[in-house]
């Protein structure tokens, strides 16, 4: 019924164009409009207001006042803005009777269709963005031909098939965006026509073959990310050429040989990603030139040697002394990850807590020896400390868990010994606290509890002795708890199942005594959190009197919480002010896809290091 009221309005439509002469042209572009509308499916009526004027003699550009609807001057539709709109169904072959349209904008809907070929015969079109759908097939071809488009965003769907050979002869690009999809085959050797193309995004496919030694020639570059593929073979050198490269993400593939020492002549390179590959040989020292490079990641691969001098110029400076003039005041480091490799000796005792906007310190994993500098603890940038799993000792320096934008601190499997700092109300952004497995003795200290945003504190395996702090029942963000193989001795405090957000908590292998208090979560944790404890009795635990009344009730809840504990455990999820999933613009971010998240904040508008830390029911107050 609806298709056939359109129908005849479609008809009235073109009737007019007779009766009104010339200027009914617009009419055409009207009811362009209306049949591309007839083939989307549109849940949320964003296009109510896309409907035949009621009065047909009235102002014949209606529809450039349309949602999403913008004219040139001479009232042909130049901008189609759909984005973010809930759309599917068809995008429609008439389409490309919109013969002046210049900005086409789709992204962020739930599109599960094909793209139709007409797409290809717009020629007028200089930016085009499809992402974030579930579109299929192969992307349409044609689009070479249109001289003046500069961009093309297609990330984010399910393509399949080549990429579009023909965009090579699209020589104004200067963006092309083709990441998280399926498209299979090599970079079409016709790209090495793009001398405008800044942005080469092609991670996340199923992309094969060698990286094609043209690349060197496309002088522009400043981005490329390609990793997440299936490449093989060697880097080309003649990526060498390419002096404006700012940014190289080739992680994740069969890539082999030797890491071209031609890196080394990018003064603007920043960025290299080329962790899990099969690359072997040695750093090339040659890389110690590229003095603007901040982050490296060689992980995962089959490099072999020292870090040569000329590369430890440029980064023991990292770890020592103070920044290097040749670093360049714009690109001071902001986050250090040496984790997971045999740096052996000792932290440098001075430099890191002056590093002016240094936010992240990963040094876990290591056979670092000595103490945590104290001099780390007067950083003001820190938000994120790592020193897991080394062999540091003595006790940690005093005022560490001072340090104002401190969210993450770990440090656990060393020999730390001594007491935790009495310095928690001077925390403010901590939430997370890992000092397990360590040899730190004396009270948890009452304090601990004017953590507003803690949200997870292991301190198990220590020699941690007193009561445990009756404050924690207070502490509002609290969500996972383990003192477990402590010396912990008393009761349990009797408000302590009613910790407000306390869904995990282990208490076991202590010297914990008297009865389990039977409220809130205490009355359905698993016992197995308590074992080791030969005072405690009652609760969830065998009566302390004789009588037994082992409830089937109490079981059953047990059972419930134990799951929603462990649902809530794995969904813990670090998310920054970005989020790696959010809703924006009703479209939810899939940068997991294939890693591209680490570009957005690793970007030089970086924000501050936002990383927080918050238990997954609680997302939805941080949005
Ligand atoms: C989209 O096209 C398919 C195949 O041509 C068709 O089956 C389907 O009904 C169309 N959907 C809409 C909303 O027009
Ligand atoms: C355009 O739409 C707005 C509100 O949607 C309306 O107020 C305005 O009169 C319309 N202009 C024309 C020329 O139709
Ligand atoms: C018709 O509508 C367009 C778009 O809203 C507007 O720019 C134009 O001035 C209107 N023309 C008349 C004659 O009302
Ligand atoms: C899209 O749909 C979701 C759920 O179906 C809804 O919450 C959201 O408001 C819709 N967005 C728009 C822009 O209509
Ligand atoms: C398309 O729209 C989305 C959402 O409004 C926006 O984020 C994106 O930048 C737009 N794309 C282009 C190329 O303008
Ligand atoms: C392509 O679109 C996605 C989201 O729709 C966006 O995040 C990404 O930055 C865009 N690519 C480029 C090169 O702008
Ligand atoms: C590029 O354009 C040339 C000349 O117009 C044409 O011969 C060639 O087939 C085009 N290349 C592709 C891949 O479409
Ligand atoms: C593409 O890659 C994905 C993930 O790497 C894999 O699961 C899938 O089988 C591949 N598809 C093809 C067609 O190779
Ligand atoms: C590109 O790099 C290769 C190898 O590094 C070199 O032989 C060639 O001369 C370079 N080409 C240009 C145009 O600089
Ligand atoms: C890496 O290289 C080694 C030897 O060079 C080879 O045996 C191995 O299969 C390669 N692995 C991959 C994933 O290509
Ligand atoms: C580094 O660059 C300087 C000049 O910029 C050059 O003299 C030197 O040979 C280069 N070193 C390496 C290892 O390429
Ligand atoms: C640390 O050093 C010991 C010997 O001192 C060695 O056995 C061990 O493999 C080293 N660990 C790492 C991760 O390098």
């Amino acid at each position: 019924m609806q298709t056939l009221l359109l129908f005849f309005n479609i008809c009235i439509a073109f009737s007019l164009v007779f009766v009104e002469g010339v200027q009914s042209v617009h009419y055409e572009e009207l009811s362009t409009l209306l049949m591309i509308k007839s083939s989307l499916i549109d849940p949320s009526n964003q296009l109510e207001g896309w409907k035949m004027p009621s009065n047909a003699a009235g102002n014949q550009s209606l529809h450039c006042n349309w949602t999403g609807v913008w004219c040139n001057s001479e009232g042909f539709v130049d901008r189609l803005h759909l984005s973010g709109m809930n759309l599917s169904g068809n995008v429609s072959d008439h389409i490309q009777e919109l013969r002046s349209l210049s900005f086409l904008n789709i992204s962020c809907n739930m599109f599960d269709s094909s793209l139709p070929k007409s797409l290809g015969s717009l020629t007028s079109l200089k930016t085009i963005d499809v992402s974030q759908n579930n579109f299929i097939g192969s992307f349409p071809t044609g689009l070479g031909m249109a001289s003046g488009l500069t961009s093309v965003n297609a990330s984010s769907n399910n393509f399949s098939g080549y990429l579009p050979d023909d965009l090579g002869n699209a020589t104004s690009l200067e963006s092309l965006d083709f990441r998280g999809s399926f498209f299979v085959g090599s970079i079409p050797s016709s790209f090495k026509h793009l001398h405008k193309l800044k942005f080469l995004g092609l991670s996340g496919n199923n992309l094969t073959g060698r990286i094609p030694r043209e690349i060197g020639q496309l002088a522009s570059l400043e981005t490329i990310i390609i990793g997440y593929n299936e490449f093989e073979g060697e880097i080309p050198s003649e990526i060498g050429n390419l002096t404006n490269l700012q940014y190289l993400d080739l992680a994740v593939g069969s890539l082999s040989g030797q890491i071209p020492a031609e890196l080394g002549k990018l003064k603007q390179l920043e960025t290299v990603y080329l962790y899990k590959n099969n690359f072997t040989g040695k750093i090339p020292p040659e890389l110690g030139n590229a003095t603007s490079l901040v982050f490296l990641d060689l992980s995962d691969n089959q490099i072999s040697g020292e870090i040569p001098l000329e590369v430890l110029e440029l980064w023991k400076n990292f770890l020592t002394g103070p920044l290097p003039e040749s670093l360049g005041q714009n690109s001071p480091l902001q986050w250090l990850d040496v984790s997971s490799n045999s740096l052996s000796g000792e932290i440098p005792p001075v430099g890191l807590g002056s590093l002016p906007i240094l936010q992240r310190l990963e040094l876990a994993n290591n056979n670092l020896t000595g103490q945590i500098p104290d001099d780390i603890a007067l950083s003001t940038s820190l938000s994120f400390i790592d020193v897991s799993g080394n062999h540091l000792e003595s006790s940690l320096p005093y005022s560490i868990l001072s340090i104002p934008n401190l969210q993450i601190f770990m440090a656990s499997n060393n020999n730390f010994e001594g007491q935790i700092p009495d310095q928690f109300q001077d925390c403010p952004s901590l939430s997370l606290l890992d000092l397990s497995s360590n040899r730190l003795s004396g009270k948890i200290p009452e304090s601990i509890a004017s953590c507003e945003k803690l949200v997870n504190l292991n301190l198990q395996n220590n020699q941690f002795a007193g009561e445990i702090p009756k404050a924690i029942s207070t502490m509002p963000t609290l969500a996972m708890l383990d003192l477990s193989n402590n010396s912990l001795v008393g009761r349990i405090p009797a408000n302590f199942g009613t910790s407000p957000a306390l869904e995990m908590v282990n208490l076991s292998f202590n010297k914990l005594e008297g009865p389990v208090p039977s409220n809130g979560m205490l009355t359905t944790i698993n016992p197995n959190d308590l074992i080791g404890n030969a005072g405690l009795c009652g609760g969830v635990l065998p009566p302390c009197s004789t009588t037994s009344s082992a409830s089937k009730q109490h079981e059953n809840l047990r059972i419930k919480h134990v799951i929603m504990g462990f649902i809530i455990g794995v969904s813990i999820i670090l998310t920054s002010r970005d989020g790696f999933l959010h809703w924006e613009d009703g479209c939810i971010k899939r940068w997991y896809l294939y890693n591209s998240f680490f570009y957005d904040w690793h970007n030089k508008s970086n924000k501050e290091w936002p990383w927080t830390l918050v238990a997954f029911q609680r997302i939805s107050f941080h949005q």
